[in-house]
């Protein structure tokens, strides 16, 4: 296993003078959903329109499935399904035909065709509204056969930039149980967002991108141990007892042990690993644990550390 089915080498994207992807290197393996996550204007959808040939590039390679999408465009083409960030699909087409159609353009035929199209319907919850026409659709239900029109032919890498742009919460979150759908089916899924708490949720893999440049890759775990100086925990207990306080305290690594009430706020330097012995200690002096609490930083932390800006600003 671990095949890796993206490559970005050394990508270089300028529009005129202004350098909107500066060098960027990604290794994206079978298997993963794989965030790309920055602010508007990042270059997020940038790099997306270089890996299908939307843009031309200035330097550097891309490939996908192990071949130079400079030679095999149309080939690699066929098994990657792309949901852009603009709803693109035909207004005079019924949601079926729309699927029809694009069903079509990846060179799918006859039953075949009509099944992936049932299955698409299906998938997106649209199979009742297959006779009607995007102008009568809801915002939401126009993103959702968005998506259905760039997976029917089933690809087995998946590109989503932003498809959960200005749509309802109960859309939103149709499409991110479909999304885990599509991956545990086997598909490999680059999911791009501004919406760090999607990320958060869905991904795997993550590489948070800024003015163009990756500035932070790797999984949630260490992303967010780039910018934990210190570990929280709240412990709050059946009663309180000041000689405990001053034995946590006491314990390798504890900087601080404030009581609220008969919550213990602790906060332990980084990599103290000291829960353990603080549960120990408790545990052994009688007083019960009524509910425990790590506080984990997000990936939003990580962005603000590492930019100084919020994601959304
Ligand atoms: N066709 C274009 N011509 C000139 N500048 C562009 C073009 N497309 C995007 N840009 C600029 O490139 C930068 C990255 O844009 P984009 O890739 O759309 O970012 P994102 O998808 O992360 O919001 C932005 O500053 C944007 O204004
Ligand atoms: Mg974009």
């Amino acid at each position: 296993m671990n095949i890796t089915i993206l490559e970005i080498k050394n990508l270089i994207k300028r529009y005129e003078e202004f350098l909107a992807v500066d060098n960027v290197n990604l290794s994206i393996k079978e298997g993963e959903i794989f965030g790309l996550l920055g602010p508007n204007g990042a270059g997020k959808t940038t790099i997306i329109n270089c890996i299908i040939g939307l843009n031309r590039i200035d330097s550097g390679n891309i490939f996908v499935f192990g071949k130079d999408i400079k030679k095999n465009e149309l080939e690699i083409k066929k098994h990657i399904g792309i949901v852009t960030q603009n709803v693109s699909l035909y207004y005079d087409l019924s949601a079926y035909d729309n699927l029809m159609y694009f069903g079509g353009l990846y060179g799918l035929k006859g039953k075949h065709l009509r099944e992936c199209v049932y299955d698409a319907l299906n998938f997106s919850g649209l199979y009742e509204e297959r006779k009607r026409f995007p102008n009568e659709f809801s915002g939401g239900m126009l993103r959702r056969l968005n998506i259905a029109c760039g997976i029917v032919h089933h690809p087995k890498l998946i590109i989503m930039d932003e498809p959960t742009a200005s749509i309802d919460p109960q859309s939103r979150s149709h499409i991110l149980d479909g999304i885990e759908k599509l991956n545990k089916d086997g598909a490999t899924i680059i999911y791009t967002s501004h919406y760090m708490e999607e990320i958060e949720r869905l991904c795997t893999d993550i590489a948070i991108l800024d003015h163009g440049r990756i500035i932070a890759h790797g999984n949630k775990d260490e992303l967010k141990s780039m910018v934990s100086e210190e570990e929280k925990v709240k412990i709050k207990l059946s009663s309180i007892n000041y000689t405990l306080i001053d034995m946590i305290k006491a314990i390798y690594g504890v900087q601080e042990c404030n009581m609220d009430e008969n919550i213990a706020h602790i906060i332990s330097s980084k990599g103290s690993k000291n829960l353990g012995t603080i549960i120990d200690l408790i545990v052994n002096s009688g007083i019960e644990i009524l509910d425990i609490n790590i506080e984990k930083p997000t990936i939003e932390s990580v962005f603000l550390t590492l930019t100084g800006r919020t994601l959304r600003n």
